[in-house]
């Protein structure tokens, strides 16, 4: 795709998208799937770079897949039938499928390596590997990043770990490892993150016990494979929905998407910044799902913190380009974790967004933005995705509110995630 030209602004957005299915949940069904005993049937699986690399790292440990009409068949082997993979699991761009694959192997007796693109290899790993050396696992690894090595190991042990970073992946990492411990586990994290590993475990009859800010696990390895509807992904409709609540005379309305209340922070924060968002159609068995239907409306600036960050860690590029046309100022502190991500969030936004005329500033845990700045270009401007996938979507869809010659760089970083970004803008584009 390389560099596209974004001839975007000035136009409506209208119609009814069915967002892709749910990245998070879609890693974590052929995760669970692939070592539940039975086959397990996921429906509206996420086909998109990131899941694929967890389909190849699986088939690579001795899974099998086929596939029914749209469906994926996972034909599952239990913890102890999987194989020693023949080359290195490589983990391209996806953090989620490293992570939580390094809690899943973390008691297979055999070793296995991990490596990861330019961008994954920046990406801290010893927030995974050190509560798994305190369970029992070894790894060979320079400064803790990837390539990774963990040795084969013989028996784990339970422990009682406080999360020091508000971290889902780092949490669903220590629960995998800890189901085939050989004593209970206890995480405790005093800021709610991501649910999706616990939801699915009960799903596939593991039960956890969670109460307060603490997740209590039973060592158990027996799963019972079943079927699971991936809903649409939140983090996907993100980006239509603050479209459609910027760009002047819009409509959309947004088909199946998650609305697991760990997940909606764009969705309240907006609201907190006056819009206002109908829903339809919900339904409620394990991954809460919902129509959703947007209108352009005006916004005013807010302060956000660290409280609010888990539930829209992936949405924050998108809340600072809300921001920048929001009435006032808006103060986001307590995200430092976006210098961690795809790229540094902190720095790529800023530069890329002030590229088209925002005034934002750079702070080491977040934003400030000014508001009401109209994005506008007087020479042909090139913004670039910094192969960030959601800095890349954002970019366009700052582009359709930003008058002048606008083109986007590395727009093929959008396959990560949302392979049909740019066929569903021209969708829904009047
Ligand atoms: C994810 C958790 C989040 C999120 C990532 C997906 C997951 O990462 O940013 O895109 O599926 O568990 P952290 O756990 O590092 O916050």
């Amino acid at each position: 795709m390389g560099k596209i030209k974004l001839q975007t602004a000035g136009k409506k957005l209208r119609g009814t998208l069915t967002m892709p299915g749910d990245k998070s949940i879609s890693h974590r069904a052929v995760m669970l799937g692939s070592i539940a005993s039975g086959d397990t049937r996921v429906q509206h699986l996420l086909d998109s770079e990131d899941v694929r690399r967890t389909v190849t790292a699986m088939s690579n440990l001795g899974v099998t897949f086929s596939t029914d009409n749209h469906d994926l068949i996972i034909h599952g082997r239990s913890l102890n039938e999987l194989v020693e993979p023949s080359q290195m699991l490589d983990m391209g761009n996806s953090g989620t499928t490293a992570r939580l694959l390094m809690g899943l192997l973390a008691n297979q007796p055999f070793a296995v390596t991990f490596r990861g693109d330019k961008s994954l290899s920046k990406r801290p790993f010893a927030r995974v590997i050190k509560p798994l050396i305190a369970m029992g696992v070894s790894f060979v690894t320079k400064n803790d990043h990837l390539p990774v090595t963990k040795l084969g190991t013989h028996e784990l042990a339970g422990l009682v770990y406080e999360l020091p970073v508000a971290s889902a992946q780092v949490k669903s990492a220590i629960i995998l490892a800890a189901l085939q411990a050989k004593t209970p586990t206890t995480i405790i994290g005093p800021i709610a993150t991501r649910d999706h590993t616990e939801r699915m475990l009960a799903a596939f009859g593991v039960q956890l016990v969670r109460e307060d800010h603490q997740i209590k696990i039973t060592p158990q390895t027996h799963l019972t494979a079943t079927t699971i509807r991936v809903p649409g992904d939140i983090s996907s409709a993100a980006f239509w929905i603050v479209a459609g609540v910027l760009v002047p005379k819009s409509a959309l309305t947004l088909k199946q998407v998650g609305i697991n209340p760990t997940r909606t922070g764009i969705m309240k924060i907006l609201q907190r910044m006056g819009a206002k968002f109908s829903f339809d159609n919900e339904s409620a068995d394990g991954e809460p799902m919902a129509d959703i239907q947007v209108q352009s409306q005006s916004l005013h600036g807010t302060t956000i913190t660290a409280v609010d960050v888990p539930a829209m860690i992936d949405e924050m590029p998108l809340v600072v380009l809300a921001a920048t046309q929001a009435q006032g100022d808006t103060v986001i502190s307590g995200a430092s974790e976006l210098h961690v991500k795809e790229s540094d969030r902190i720095a790529t936004v800023t530069t890329q967004l002030n590229k088209l005329g925002a005034n934002i500033e750079p702070r080491e845990d977040g934003f400030y933005i000014h508001g009401g700045t109209p994005l506008q270009v007087k020479q042909p401007t090139i913004i670039d995705s910094c192969g960030d996938h959601r800095v890349g979507m954002m970019l366009t869809i700052a582009a359709l509110i930003t008058t002048g010659d606008v083109s986007l760089a590395n727009a093929e970083a959008v396959n990560i995630s949302y392979p049909n970004f740019f066929s569903d803008l021209s969708e829904v584009i009047d």
